[in-house]
C-alpha cells in the first residue's frame, strides 16, 4: 500500500537523521513520560539540561515519587508552567500506590494520569511500549495539514480529532515511537514553520502541498 512506502521512506530518514536526544537512549516510559511533559510547552534545546538535571535527580519513578514536592518544584525551576510539574508529581505517586511503580500500558490507565492527555497518552504509548497509537501536537499537525494538503483550522478541536483519525492510519504496527517521532523531527528539522525545507524532504514525492505549491498557505490557523 501506498502507506507502507511513504513510512519505509520517512522511517529511513529519520535513522538517517535523528538528532541525538537524552530521552531517545532508552525506552524507560518515565523518562519518556517526564521528556514529553517537559516538552509540552518548551523547547527541545531548552528542554536537555533541565531533562539532563532531572534525571540525575531523580533517576527513576520511585525516587521522584518519594521526592519533597518543595525538591521537585526546584529542579523544574526555569521551565515554567508549573502545573506540568505539580501533575506529574502526583502522577507518578498515584503509579507507585496504584501499579507497583510501573507505568501503565494501556490507553484508559494512561490518559488518566493527572497531566497526561491524548497526545501524551499516545507518546508514551508508541514510544515506550511500541503500541500503533497516534501522537500528534501541534508540529505534528503542521506536517500532516501541509503532506496531505488539509485546509481544516488547526486551532479547531475537531481538526485534532480528524489528524489523530489519520495519524491512527499511517502510524505502522512496528517502530510506532519511532514513526511518531520520525514526523516530529520532520516538523523540528525540515518541514518547518517557516520555509519548509522541500528540497530535502523525504516525503516530497507524495506531498500534497509541494504538488500543489501551497506549502506556505498551510497549515490554517483562525483565531478564535
Ligand atoms: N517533541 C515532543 N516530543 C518529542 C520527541 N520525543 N522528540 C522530539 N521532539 C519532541
Ligand atoms: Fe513539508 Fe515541504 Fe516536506 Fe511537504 S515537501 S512535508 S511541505 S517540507
Amino acid at each position: 500500500a501506498w502507506t507502507d512506502h511513504v513510512r519505509e521512506g520517512l522511517l529511513a530518514w529519520y535513522d538517517q537523521n535523528k538528532r541525538e536526544l537524552p530521552w531517545r537512549k532508552n525506552k524507560d516510559p518515565y523518562r519518556i513520560w517526564v521528556s514529553e511533559i517537559m516538552l509540552q510547552q518548551t523547547r527541545v534545546d531548552t528542554v536537555i539540561p533541565f531533562f539532563e538535571r532531572f534525571m540525575d535527580k531523580f533517576p527513576d519513578l520511585v525516587a521522584l515519587a518519594n521526592a519533597d514536592e518543595e525538591e521537585v518544584l526546584k529542579a523544574w525551576e526555569g521551565l515554567g508552567y508549573y502545573s506540568r510539574v505539580r501533575n506529574l508529581h502526583s502522577a507518578v505517586k498515584e503509579v507507585v500506590a496504584t501499579y507497583e511503580g510501573k507505568v501503565p500500558s494501556t490507553p484508559d490507565a494512561v490518559t488518566q494520569l493527572k497531566g497526561v492527555g491524548d497526545y501524551t497518552a499516545g507518546a508514551i504509548l508508541s514510544i515506550a511500549f511500541d503500541q500503533p497509537t497516534p501522537a500528534v501536537d501541534g508540529n505534528v499537525m503542521r506536517v500532516f495539514s501541509r503532506w496531505f494538503a488539509l485546509w481544516d483550522d488547526i486551532a479547531k478541536l475537531s481538526t485534532r480529532r480528524k489528524m489523530e483519525v489519520l495519524g491512527a492510519h499511517l502510524v505502522p504496527a512496528s517502530r510506532a515511537g519511532d514513526f511518531n517521532q520520525a514526523v516530529m523531527e520532520l516538523g523540528a528539522l525540515v518541514c518547518t514553520p517557516v520555509n519548509p525545507k522541500c528540497i530535502s524532504c523525504p516525503v516530497q514525492a507524495t506531498c500534497a502541498a509541494f504538488d500543489q505549491g501551497v506549502q506556505a498557505e498551510l497549515p490554517q490557523k483562525k483565531k478564535a
